[in-house]
């Protein structure tokens, strides 16, 4: 099966890319063709420092090589490597209704955070739908808040289709993680836009402050309490085995466990997970020369893929044929 996802560089990657994407994806890459990109074109809707672009953009490659990304099984590129998908989501614009991109959630949402509602945060879908339609993906590992996009996607790749009476563009699938929507310490949707992270490689002293801040109820400890509405809970559950999580949840029901002492465990499981990759991480981060060469290597293998699916389109649409330059 081919799998194809995709992360914006916009800022450290957090608890809520790990549990909602990046494990699926790092699992994904046993017995299926996997293509990882880093979305660096789509962070530019919101990162206008080119230096913060490219350091953050390094570290999503540091990060995934970190947290076990194998290049010699899956296929990790940067997105401005293959400028081809710019050209793709031209011609998806041309057969997409606009009516379409105006139903877009996550559009209004960063508009209504203040993320300036530039024609680029519009046409953002269109460029995902390229993303996913050029590599013929089945199916893509992503959280909860990218399925509209997905299923934006779909709708484009019949269109188009359509219009051009050819089966050329595939139907991807969305596939979601147990953990679809990974809450933030104040309960909301763990986002960079709500400050509300818990990093997966933050100082030690950083993560500790953060989990510890988690927003909880005011219910007294020898109270009982309701295990599902708990964010500490939440994130204890993504870390702990299923034994641990069923004790805890009894614990709550019969009350007498305070917050504090769940946090603690949540910080003691979570240094467990993330402590160990810490180090490999900072050997990666040094070797900008190793990192750099998976990309490019990444890239040349996601660009004749992509020309391949090129050279299709521009057939069915009556384009000249190129030659990959
Ligand atoms: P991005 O960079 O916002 O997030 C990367 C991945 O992390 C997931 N995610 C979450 N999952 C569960 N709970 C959360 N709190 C949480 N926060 C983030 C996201 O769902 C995503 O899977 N538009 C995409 C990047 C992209 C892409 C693509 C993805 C561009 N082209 C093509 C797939 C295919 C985005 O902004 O993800």
């Amino acid at each position: 099966m081919r799998i194809l996802s995709g992360v914006q560089p916009s800022g450290p990657l957090h608890l809520g890319n790990y549990f909602g994407a990046i494990q699926q994806h790092i699992e994904l890459q046993e017995g299926n063709e996997a293509f990882y990109f880093i979305a660096n074109y789509h962070a530019m809707t919101t990162v206008h420092d080119p230096e913060l672009l490219s350091r953050y953009t390094h570290e999503v490659a540091v990060d995934y090589l970190a947290l076990g990304l194998d290049p010699t099984r899956a296929v990790l590129f940067r997105q401005s490597d293959v400028p081809e998908v710019q050209e793709l989501a031209w011609i998806l614009a041309t057969v997409t209704g606009k009516g379409l991109l105006d139903r877009a959630h996550s559009y209004k949402d960063k508009i209504q955070r203040g993320i300036v509602p530039s024609m680029g945060l519009y046409y953002y879908p269109v460029l995902m739908a390229a993303d996913i339609l050029l590599y013929r993906a089945d199916q893509v590992p992503v959280g909860q808040d990218q399925v509209q996009h997905i299923e934006m996607t779909q709708d484009m790749a019949q269109s188009f289709n359509h219009t051009y009476r050819t089966d050329v563009l595939k139907r991807p699938e969305p596939r979601l993680n147990r953990a679809a929507r990974v809450p933030g310490i104040d309960g909301e949707k763990m986002s960079k836009s709500y400050h509300n992270t818990i990093g997966i490689f933050e100082p030690p002293g950083e993560a500790k402050k953060k989990i510890m801040s988690i927003k909880t109820d005011s219910t007294p400890v020898a109270d009982p309490k309701d295990p599902a509405r708990c964010n500490v809970l939440a994130l204890l559950r993504l870390l702990a085995g299923p034994e641990e999580v069923a004790d805890w949840e009894d614990r709550y029901r019969k009350g007498g466990v305070g917050y504090g002492q769940v946090k603690t465990r949540l910080y003691e499981l979570y240094e467990e997970r993330f402590a160990p990759l810490r180090e490999r991480r900072e050997r990666l981060a040094a070797d900008r020369d190793y990192v750099e060469d998976i990309l490019r290597q990444g890239a040349r293998r996601a660009r004749a893929e992509a020309h391949l699916l090129l050279e299709q389109v521009w057939m069915a649409v009556g384009l000249p044929r190129r030659r990959q330059g």
